[in-house]
């Protein structure tokens, strides 16, 4: 048990564990649908496929899903859970919160003492629900308990320039001590600020009011706040232990962000490189940093557009994005914009990419933005357990079965595509209401949407497992077992 006075050991994320729709849309055929250039969405955004939800599935089924396959695939009991955080912009209640939803699945073990409820803004949602739930397991009013953060959205938008980046899911993370990927303390760089790049104002519409370029750029500017406040707290780390280092990207293993389309991340990655580069003291011109002299004195904020420096620093960053970054966009390419789970999609991506002993105690940092806007730069630590069963072994196991997941989606055209996008549109908060999608059509293990009674009432049931228990394809299921400090 730990001293009252002590913070708990390697506070982080345990597990992990994601649900996408069982169909998508080929952005390629998107294109010719939408009649625009052929490349658009595939090269100017770097976008393969968009998951989408028919009107069987809304933000609460999605979230009983991930929650029930990461207790069911971790062998937990929900008595083990002291707390449930929700980070969501799909808001279909303005009082009840999906949390409460979620209780449903705590019933049977009669544990009601589960603290937390939902948190809104954007795509910010699901870090501040991780954020809750680590300051709760490192605060005096832990109890042992774990604590689960889970991050679900349903993103879609009206027909037009910004319907390409939808998508849709939800991340559900095991939070507690002893864990496969902890938080490194003290290094979060955070920028808030009043912006209207991206808002949903309109609460009888699924839609939100978009300024895409405007978005890109508050994206910009959160990420160089963010940054260069973490790398002025990683560098006071490496000052007191008198390294004599200065710190760098080279000092991230991989990078990974909140994705409204890979190409964005990529220009992200370019934008981290401009930021050492414009903030080193002595940077080695005739090192990495050769030929770029001429941009040594830009102002940040007059870049964010300047294509000169977009097209330097992306060459200069290309080595860095391919090996930092590119393996944690797979579901970010697959699935589209996923809103508050897009950027722990992009941390199961990247270790679903390599074998646990190649991550083993590498650093990867986390850029969170969700517009309006709430951002923040942090960074975890891998496990260096690697032990046969151990806890960073068992989570790498858990996700090694992401790509054949992908592949077991059905394609849909996108007239079919179109269609479902005006079925939700016009029953959108109708009551009563019996969806029409085809329940055969989901996953098994997925929970979806029977009822809407007419006080508004939402009623789920869930599609079987196969007759193995197994909840997709492929399963590789994990365990965690009981930890000294969870006991206490
Ligand atoms: C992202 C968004 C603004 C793009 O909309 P748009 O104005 O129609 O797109 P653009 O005309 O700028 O084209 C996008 C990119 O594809 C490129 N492109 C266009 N046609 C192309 C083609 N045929 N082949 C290759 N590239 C092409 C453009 O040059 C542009 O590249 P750039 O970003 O390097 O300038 C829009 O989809 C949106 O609003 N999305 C929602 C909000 C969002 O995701 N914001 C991000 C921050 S949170």
């Amino acid at each position: 048990m730990e001293a009252a006075h002590t913070w708990p050991k390697d506070v982080g994320i345990i597990a992990l564990e994601i649900y996408f729709p069982s169909q998508y849309v080929d952005q390629s055929e998107l294109e010719d649908f939408d009649g625009v250039s052929k490349g658009k969405y595939t090269i100017g955004l770097g976008q393969s496929k968009m998951g989408f939800c028919s009107d069987r599935e809304d933000v609460q089924s999605l979230c009983l899903t991930v929650l029930q396959r990461l207790v069911e695939r971790n062998n937990l009991s929900y008595d083990m859970i002291g707390r449930l955080e929700v980070g969501t912009e799909t808001v279909i209640d303005k009082s009840k919160s999906v949390k409460t939803v979620l209780m449903q699945l705590f019933e049977s073990s009669g544990n009601c003492s589960v603290e937390g409820i939902d948190t809104t803004n954007a795509c910010y949602g699901g870090t501040a629900a991780l954020f809750n739930a680590l300051n709760w397991v490192e605060s005096s009013s832990w109890d042992g308990r774990y604590a689960v953060a889970i991050a679900g959205d349903i993103a879609v938008y009206a027909t037009g320039n910004a319907r390409c980046t939808g998508g849709a899911g939800a991340v559900a993370m095991l939070v507690g001590p002893n864990a496969s990927l902890m938080v490194e303390r003290g290094l979060r760089g955070t920028y808030m600020c009043h912006v209207y790049d991206f808002y949903k104002p309109d609460l009888s519409s699924e839609y939100p009011v978009v300024d895409g370029k405007l978005s890109i750029k508050c994206y910009l500017r959160a990420l160089d706040n963010c940054y260069q406040q973490y790398r002025a707290k990683a560098q006071a780390v490496m000052d007191r232990e008198k390294n004599g280092s200065v710190f760098s990207l080279d000092c991230i293993d991989a990078m990974c962000f909140h994705s409204p389309y890979c190409k964005l991340v990529q220009k992200s990655v370019a934008r981290l490189a401009l930021n050492d580069f414009v903030l080193e003291a002595n940077p080695d011109l005739t090192g990495k940093y050769t030929g770029l002299d001429q941009f040594r004195h830009l102002k940040l904020e007059d870049t964010y557009f300047d294509r000169d420096v977009e097209k330097a620093f992306l060459a200069a960053s290309s080595q860095l994005y391919e090996t930092k970054t590119k393996p944690g966009l797979m579901l970010a390419n697959q699935v589209g914009n996923m809103y508050t789970p897009s950027l722990y999609g992009g941390l199961l991506s990247y270790l679903a990419s390599k074998p646990a002993s190649e991550m083993a105690g590498k650093r990867v940092s986390l850029f969170s933005y969700g517009s309006g806007s709430a951002s923040s730069f942090y960074s975890l630590r891998v496990s260096t357990d690697l032990k046969p069963g151990s806890p960073l072994n068992r989570l790498v196991g858990s996700i090694a079965n992401l790509e054949d997941r992908l592949a077991a989606r059905t394609k849909l055209s996108p007239p079919e595509f179109d269609s479902v996008m005006k079925l939700r549109e016009k029953t959108h908060h109708l009551a009563p209401y019996s969806p029409q999608g085809n329940p055969d059509a989901l996953f098994p293990g997925t929970w979806y949407l029977t009822e809407i009674d007419e006080m508004y009432r939402r009623k789920y049931a869930r599609t079987p497992l196969h007759s193995d228990g197994r909840g997709d394809v492929a399963e590789g299921a994990g365990s965690v077992e009981a930890s000294e400090d969870r006991k206490a």
